[in-house]
C-alpha cells in the first residue's frame, strides 16, 4: 500500500467513527429526551388517576386519612433506580391488601387511633378499573409527580338538582328520629359538607365517603365516636389527634383477651407498656358495665406509626347545636 492510499484509508476511517460517534451522541440525547417524555406523559396520567380514584382515601396532597400518608420521602425516587419502591407501589395498588377495605379505626387506651383498613383491589387483572399502564402510571406520579397538581384535577361534585331528592338519597341514623335525621342531613347539605363527601353517590369525592360513617368503629362507644367527630367539625385543623397514626395490614378479627378482674385502667400506665412497634397494644373498652365487669382487654397488633399531615378539611362557621346534630347523626349512620 503506498503512503497516500494509506492515509486515505486512514481519513476515511476517521470520519466514520466520528460519524457514528456524533450520530451515537445525537441518539443519547434523542432517546433520553423521549424518555424524558415518556415520564412525564406518565406522571401526569398517574396524577390524574391518582385525583380519581386514591384522593378520597389518601388525601389530595397525599397526606393520608383513610389510608395512610403516601407523600413519604421513602416513596420517592426515580422508578429505573428505585425499582423495590415502584414494585411494590404497583402490586399494592394493583392486588390490594387483605382485609376490610371498609374503614375501620379503634381507639387505643392512649386516646390514638388505630386503624384496621384495608387497601382495596385496582388492578383490572382482579376487575379493577387500572391496567397495567395506569397501575405504572399511578406509582411513578407517586414517585416523581407534584402533590400540590391533584387538586384541580378532582372530580366535580355529583349532587341532584332536587333538594328532596338530595335529602331522599343521605342516610338516616340508626335509632335516631325521622326529624332529627332530616335536620342534619339538611346541616350536612347547606353547610357545604356535601361539597366535599360522597353519601350513597351523592356528593364531593375531595374528602372520604361517609356513607356509613358511623360504622366506621365498632369496638370503640358510640358516644366517643360521637365526641370525635363533633370536635372535628370544630376546627378540624386545630385537631392534634384527628385520625389513625398505627396502620395495620391485620386482617383477622379483633379479639378481646381476658386479662383478669382488677386490670389496670389508668391509661398512662398502658402508655408506659405500650410496645415498640409489631406487638400487641390493649384497649379496655369504657362504655358497659358488662365489660366493667370482666375486665376485659382487647389485644390488637400494631405495626407502625405514621402521622397525618395537616388537614384539608376546613372548619365550617356553624351553631353548638349545630354541631351536635351532625355529631349525633354521623356517629350512628350504618351503625
Ligand atoms: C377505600 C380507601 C382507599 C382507596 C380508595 C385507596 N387506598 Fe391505598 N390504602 C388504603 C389503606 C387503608 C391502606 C393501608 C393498608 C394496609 O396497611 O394494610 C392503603 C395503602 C396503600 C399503599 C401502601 C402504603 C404503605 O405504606 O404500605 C399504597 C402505595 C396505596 N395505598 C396507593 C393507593 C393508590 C395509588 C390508590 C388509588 C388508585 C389508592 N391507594 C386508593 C386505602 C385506600
Ligand atoms: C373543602 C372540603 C371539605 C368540606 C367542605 C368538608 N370536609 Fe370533611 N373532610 C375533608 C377532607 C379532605 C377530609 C379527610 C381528612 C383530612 O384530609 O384531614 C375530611 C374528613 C372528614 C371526616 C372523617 C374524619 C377524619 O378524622 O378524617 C368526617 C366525619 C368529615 N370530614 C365530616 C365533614 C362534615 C360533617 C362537614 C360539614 C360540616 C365536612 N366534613 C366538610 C374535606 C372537607
Amino acid at each position: 500500500m503506498s503512503g497516500r492510499r494509506y492515509i486515505v484509508v486512514l481519513v476515511l476511517v476517521w470520519a466514520l467513527i466520528l460519524t457514528w460517534g456524533v450520530y451515537l451522541a445525537f441518539e443519547g440525547t434523542r432517546m433520553a429526551r423521549a424518555e424524558e417524555e415518556h415520564y412525564e406523559d406518565l406522571v401526569h396520567r398517574g396524577m390524574l388517576t391518582f385525583a380519581e380514584h386514591c384522593v378520597v382515601c389518601h388525601g389530595a396532597m397525599g397526606q393520608g386519612v383513610v389510608g395512610p400518608p403516601l407523600n413519604r420521602e421513602e416513596f420517592r425516587g426515580h422508578p429505573e433506580e428505585n425499582r423495590d419502591v415502584f414494585d411494590f407501589i404497583v402490586q399494592t395498588v394493583r392486588d390490594g391488601r387483605p382485609g376490610t377495605t371498609f374503614p375501620r379505626w379503634e381507639r387505643l387506651m392512649t386516646g390514638e387511633w388505630a386503624s384496621y383498613t384495608a387497601m382495596p383491589t385496582f388492578g383490572s387483572v382482579h376487575g379493577g378499573p387500572l391496567n397495567e399502564l395506569y397501575l405504572r402510571a399511578v406509582a411513578t406520579f407517586i414517585m416523581m409527580g407534584d402533590w400540590t397538581q391533584v387538586g384541580a384535577h378532582i372530580p366535580a361534585p355529583t349532587i341532584p338538582e332536587d333538594r328532596e331528592e338530595l335529602l331522599e338519597r343521605l342516610p338516616n341514623g340508626t335509632g335516631l328520629t325521622e326529624e332529627e335525621s332530616r335536620q342534619a342531613k339538611e346541616i350536612f347539605v347547606d353547610r357545604g359538607c356535601i361539597a366535599c363527601h360522597t353519601m350513597n353517590g351523592v356528593g364531593g369525592k375531595v374528602g372520604p365517603d361517609l356513607t356509613q360513617v358511623g360504622a366506621w368503629t365498632q369496638l370503640t362507644p358510640v358516644h366517643e365516636w360521637e365526641a370525635f367527630l363533633r370536635e372535628w367539625i370544630t376546627n378540624p385543623p386545630a385537631m392534634e389527634n384527628r385520625a389513625p397514626k398505627y396502620w395495620s395490614n391485620y386482617s383477622g378479627p379483633l379479639p378481646y383477651a381476658a386479662a383478669g378482674a382488677g386490670a389496670q385502667r389508668d391509661a398512662s400506665a398502658v402508655a408506659e407498656r405500650l410496645p415498640a412497634t409489631g406487638s400487641p397494644v390493649e384497649r379496655l373498652p369504657q362504655d358497659s358495665a358488662a365489660e366493667d365487669a370482666r375486665g376485659v382487654w382487647m389485644q390488637i397488633p400494631i405495626p407502625e406509626a405514621r402521622p397525618l399531615g395537616p388537614t384539608q378539611m376546613p372548619a365550617l362557621p356553624m351553631t353548638d347545636e349545630e354541631r351536635a346534630a351532625l355529631a349525633r347523626w354521623l356517629a350512628r349512620i350504618g351503625r
